[in-house]
């Protein structure tokens, strides 16, 4: 008997931006990655979204391979700036009708689709307006654009979330200065980071008051903290990695407040973030309906006296990256016994299961969908098969993971592996691999199947029971 619920939705996921390419096609605005990423020296090699998997032109070849494979859901999200070029005011109609036939098509194939709202890509023209997040207009544009959204797709799709991982697009992009507006700078962060969830409980009220069937939730990226010695100091370091990588994010959206020992010491040391009167309430009232878990490696902690900054991997030559931490508080330290990837991500499944556990334990039995995991990897091809057999051992031991928390007693729902093709990894270009499906850049942009996925297709058809 398997342990998944029998209606256990198997899928996979993607990103606008990732995949989409049409970058300026029939009347899409510019997103703030547009332009960021056609900056020298911000990404790897140069590489941008201009064309991407071109799933924008291809999306029925690309659904029509979803459904080979079996899935029962797909996980996109939604380009804000095709919807609205500027940010706000006119609608591109064409956009509006691009995301309605690929619902319909997910449709025709009893393919269920989760929609995100916001997967990074802000319209540059609210970034060049007011600031994008730094400014409180940007909750009233994300409520428009949500509630278009609702209007034009609530009577298809049933499975909603707001955010994609804010502490990605707000972490890199105001603290580390490595995601637009590349800012570094920790008061502007925060500020920022509660724009975020101000937008997000606007549009969780308006998505109530919508009448949609449907549930809508957040989805944040989790990366269970342990600490690397029993040392108090090692130990009061992952206390605070914790506190700010995860309960700081979590908290707002799944409880409605933020943790009151860390707002106090963020308020009082660096006077944000600011509320105005009635965001207390707005967080409050409208807390999300499940969370989407991001998982993909956790990170050992150790006290730190040296490293301030986030040298990251991005060229996938092992060793490649630096010190990560915030000195004075805590930083990222190397498990001496791990496995890792070419990127220097610890391969760790025990870790999902830890996560889900630590969000049962915080926030109660919160419905939870896996929304990404997978394994970044240059695939190698031989005789022209992608043997992708490093992907299917990383899928089938996190799978387990996550079989180990619903017995533990979790409310696990689905599972979308990150991702369903091959697509554009930020900061680390094409060649970090994470797709069942395989994108020819030499060829056309030809679609090919790797190992991985009639793998997947036989653990979707077993409903995780031949792993
Ligand atoms: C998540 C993002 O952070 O991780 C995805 O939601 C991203 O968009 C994925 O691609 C993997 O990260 P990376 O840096 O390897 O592409």
């Amino acid at each position: 008997m398997s342990v998944f619920p029998p209606d256990f939705l198997w899928g996979a996921a993607t990103a606008a931006y990732q995949v989409e390419g049409a970058h300026d096609a029939d009347g899409k605005g510019l997103s703030n990655w547009d332009v960021y990423s056609h900056l020298p020296g911000t990404t790897y090699q140069g590489t941008n979204g201009d064309v991407a998997a071109d799933h924008y032109h291809r999306f029925k070849e690309d659904v029509a391979l979803m459904a080979e494979l079996g899935l029962k859901s797909y996980r996109f999200s939604v380009s804000w700036p095709r919807l609205f070029p500027n940010g706000r005011g006119e609608v591109n109609e064409a956009g509006v009708k691009f995301y309605s036939d690929l619902i319909d098509e997910l449709l025709k194939y009893g393919i269920e689709p989760m929609l995100t709202l916001y997967h990074w890509d802000l319209p540059q023209a609210l970034q060049d307006a007011f600031g994008g997040w730094e400014s409180r207009e940007i909750v009233d544009a994300f409520d428009a654009y949500a509630r278009l959204c609702y209007e034009r797709y609530g009577d298809r799709v049933k499975l909603w979330a707001t955010f994609n991982e804010t502490i990605c697009f707000i972490g890199l992009g105001y603290l580390t200065g490595m995601h637009p507006p590349g800012v570094k700078d920790p008061r502007r962060a925060l500020q920022a980071c509660h724009h975020v969830f101000l937008a997000h409980a606007t549009a969780v009220r308006s998505f109530r008051k919508s009448g949609i069937q449907g549930q809508i939730g957040f989805v944040n990226v989790m990366q269970p903290n342990d600490p690397i010695t029993d040392s108090p100091d090692d130990v009061a370091a992952c206390a605070w990695a914790e506190g700010g990588f995860t309960h700081w994010l979590f908290d707002p959206v799944l409880k409605g407040c933020y943790p009151p020992e860390l707002l106090a010491a963020a308020q009082q040391g660096l006077g944000v973030p600011v509320f105005a009167p009635g965001d207390e309430a707005l967080l409050r009232d409208n807390i999300c309906d499940f969370i989407g878990l991001n998982y993909y490696k956790r990170e050992m902690v150790a006290a730190n006296n040296d490293v301030d900054g986030f040298a990251m991997n991005t060229s996938g030559q092992k060793g490649a990256g630096g010190g990560m931490g915030f000195k004075g508080l805590f930083k990222f330290v190397r498990n001496p016994k791990g496995v890792y990837t070419d990127w220097d991500w610890e391969i760790y499944p025990q870790g999902l299961t830890d996560a889900i556990m630590r969000i049962n334990t915080r926030y109660g039995r919160v419905p939870i969908y896996i929304t990404e995991n997978g394994l970044g990897a240059k695939d190698p091809i031989v005789d022209g098969k992608i043997l992708d057999q490093p992907r299917i051992d990383y899928l089938r031991d996190h799978i387990a993971a996550i079989g180990e928390a619903i017995k533990l007693g979790a409310d696990v729902r689905g599972y979308y592996p990150w991702s369903f093709i091959d697509i554009l990894s930020w900061l680390n270009g094409y060649q970090k691999q994470y797709g069942f499906v395989y994108v020819d850049r030499d060829n056309g942009l030809a679609r090919k199947k790797k190992l991985s996925f009639d793998w997947y297709r036989s653990v979707i058809d077993t409903n995780g029971e031949r792993l």
